[in-house]
């Protein structure tokens, strides 16, 4: 009964929109980017044209101000070699704008067409045990392969050239979900022509990669392998970053061709697949080339668990972190190009999302950063391979149950839109996720139970509950926004970021290197200075050797006592001004008695050496030590930790997104008076229900 009045809600307003749009104006004025854009992914090429009106209609009346189009379409708009076919899409991207959507056009170059694949089969992608890819899936191409990248340019030149300057085009996105690189003979020669441009000549490469070892000495560019494997370290870390930039490469390709003939208005963007912490390439490299940027939020990393044995609901911990080091990529806003309308096709157990919990989940992303929320997709597909996915509308383009929550979610984007335009999340704390170190340790992680982005979750856990807000940046980014950055395993430190390190707490910055740091130089070869190598004058300690621990060590100091888990390092005091603030305790082994945790002023600031894994109590204690003397505090007031509170900052306005992840009611008491951005009204005190949202503002 309680859903009747929504129901009849819904059709009046179809049947309204069907009404007044009918003969709707089309603006002729090219369309900036909405505030809080809201939209899908829409495929009109699978659908007869007599269905693109009632599919646009019930988006519109669902409060979507966007589709996006075209990623996967390249047998439509090129039936045949140099046979091009666009006309439908400017049809299409008519059509929406005359339902007041503007477009996102992707590029199609995840899905080369069958007759490119028969005819040049060389632009087939090739495993790592030499197996050619066949035509059927997606992501079949090389990104090797120049015949591959030239096809892909001339598509984009056709795109380009016909909607450059459409009006109702707001942004190109570059291909679909870079993934697989390839290992065919071209991207083999790609791969020598690279290092023989990094490195000038053989010696140097032999040097730096160590490779007398096992008699690796190479004499010509060709003999070097290319591999995956247990391998050289020199070489792996060398792979990856060739990988990044054949990556970049293959992208700036398009990007060149859509600057050229397109207006700087449309934006650029790429969607950066649905595991943020995904690192088969440099994703902050990738993000460096275009304008915004964009990922795919799908149900949190309790899907992804080693063990499938996630919840299947979003953990907000763990999906706030990956919207943060999106955000941490350029250090702005983005875009959630992709989030499910409910549940996947591919997981463990692909259950639904409760009610109120997508809704929840879009109102999360924009309090970490988003200012675009997209669903996967709009309507079923009839075939293909992901035809039980969830999406909004049903096979028949009729509304699916989780309509009338998609539809509630983008009324209350466009009443708060104009509220959140122009802010974003600020955060005085960083956390370092550098993909140098971690592809380092992930060569030979020592110890199978060091999991990188669990001791990340960790920390940031840690972090976020006391100050609301945390950035998760690369070492490349700005530091000096941060009044405490925490970098847990940087494992790899060049002179060059050493520099940068000093620099930053010499000018007053807090600095916290966790375990492993500074153990490895820019080459992957181990420092001749003990960790952390050139850092270690400024942190007044070393690591005289480093331990994978079976049981747990207890650790005791200033800062507490708890236990030391996973892994420790026994540390030495290399000046008399670095305090030791932990100890192992005695009689445990190698490391009785050993300095634990170091702290030391350099300059104006504090840099802190921490040579063991924390258990999470005493990482919590440890972590508000470091808050405290960095003066940081929360951004709003602290609460339970069901709770989850994101504060977005504008000149002359600060927003609160506030929500209850947590499976009963919370009441809060805000420190004054808010106002409630989607009733208007003042609120001092209020009851969140499980899912329930609140978006607060206030004046500043
Ligand atoms: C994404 C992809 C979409 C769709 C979706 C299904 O990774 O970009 O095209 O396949 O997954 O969850």
């Amino acid at each position: 009964m309680k859903q009747l009045p929504r129901l009849i809600l819904f059709i009046i307003t179809f049947l309204f929109t069907k009404i007044y749009m009918a003969g709707a104006e089309i603006p002729a004025n090219p369309q900036s980017v909405p505030p809080l854009m809201y939209g899908c992914a829409w495929y009109p090429e699978q659908w007869p044209e007599s269905e693109w009106e009632s599919d646009l209609a019930n988006m519109q009346a669902a409060g979507m101000t966007m589709v996006r189009i075209g990623e996967f379409a390249w047998s439509s708009l090129e039936p045949d070699e140099n046979i091009y076919n666009l006309d439908w899409m400017e049809r299409a991207i008519k059509a929406a704008a005359k339902h007041g959507m503007v477009t996102i056009l992707g590029t199609p170059t995840d899905t080369p067409p069958a007759w490119m694949t028969t005819k040049y089969p060389e632009v087939l992608r090739v495993t790592e045990d030499g197996t050619r890819l066949q035509h059927g899936s997606r992501r079949h191409f090389s990104i090797g392969s120049e015949k591959y990248r030239s096809f892909c340019k001339k598509i984009v030149e056709q795109m380009a050239k016909r909607f450059g300057h459409n009006p109702h085009v707001v942004a190109w996105q570059i291909g679909n979900e870079y993934t697989e690189d390839s290992f065919d003979q071209e991207s083999r020669a790609r791969f020598h022509l690279w290092l023989e441009k990094k490195y000038g000549n053989l010696d140097e490469l032999n040097k730096n990669w160590g490779t007398a070892y096992w008699s690796q000495t190479y004499t010509k560019w060709n003999q070097i392998p290319m591999t995956t494997g247990r391998s050289n370290p020199g070489l792996l870390l060398e792979y990856k970053r060739f990988v990044t930039d054949t990556w970049r490469d293959f992208q700036r390709d398009q990007l060149k061709v859509i600057n050229h003939y397109a207006e700087s208005r449309q934006l650029t963007t790429t969607n950066l697949g649905g595991l943020g912490w995904a690192n088969r390439f440099n994703r902050q490299h990738i993000a460096a080339d275009l304008d915004i940027i964009s990922w795919d939020e799908y149900l949190g990393a309790g899907w992804f668990d080693k063990n499938k044995n996630g919840t299947g609901h979003l953990d907000p911990l763990r999906s706030g972190a990956t919207h943060d080091l999106v955000r941490g990529w350029k250090q702005k806003n983005f875009w959630v190009m992709e989030m499910p309308p409910g549940f996947v096709d591919w997981g463990p157990v692909s259950n639904a999302l409760d009610p109120g919990e997508t809704r929840a989940m879009a109102w999360h992303a924009v309090g970490h950063g988003a200012d675009a929320i997209a669903f996967w997709q709009w309507r079923s597909a009839l075939n293909g391979q992901e035809q039980y996915h969830g999406s909004i509308v049903g096979p028949d383009g009729t509304p699916l149950p989780i309509y009338e929550e998609i539809a509630q979610t983008g009324a209350e984007f466009k009443k708060a839109g104009a509220t959140l335009a122009g802010t974003q999340p600020v955060s005085q704390v960083a956390l370092i996720h550098d993909y140098e170190s971690r592809w380092a340790i992930e060569f030979n992680p020592f110890t199978q139970r060091y999991d990188q982005m669990q001791l990340l979750i960790d920390y940031y856990r840690a972090l976020h509950q006391k100050t609301q807000s945390v950035d998760i940046i690369t070492p490349e980014m700005d530091l000096s926004r941060y009044k405490l950055v925490v970098a847990p395993s940087l494992n790899i430190i060049s002179p060059a970021l050493a520099a940068k390190l000093i620099q930053y707490v010499r000018a007053g910055g807090y600095l916290v290197l966790g375990p492993r740091s500074g153990m490895k130089n820019e080459f992957n070869a181990l420092n001749l200075e003990r960790q952390p190598g050139p850092l270690s004058k400024s942190t007044g300690c070393c690591v005289e050797q480093f331990y994978a621990l079976i049981e747990d060590v207890t650790i005791s100091g200033t800062w507490g006592t708890g236990k030391a888990t996973i892994w420790a390092e026994r540390l030495q005091q290399l000046t008399k001004d670095a305090e030791v603030m932990l100890r192992f305790d005695k009689g445990s082994n190698w490391l009785s008695d050993a300095p634990a945790a170091v702290r030391r002023q350099d300059g104006d600031g504090t840099i802190i050496y921490l040579g063991a894994i924390l258990d999470n109590n005493l990482m919590e204690h440890v972590s508000s030590i470091w808050i405290n003397e960095a003066g940081l505090s929360s951004s709003l007031i602290p609460v339970p930790p069901g709770i989850k509170v994101s504060r977005r900052v504008g000149l002359h306005h600060e927003v609160f997104v506030i929500s209850n992840f947590s499976k009963t009611p919370e009441l809060i008491t805000l420190p004054n008076p808010m106002v409630d951005v989607l009733t208007g009204n003042e609120v001092k005190s209020f009851t969140l229900p499980q899912y329930g949202v609140l978006i607060l503002k206030q004046n500043t």
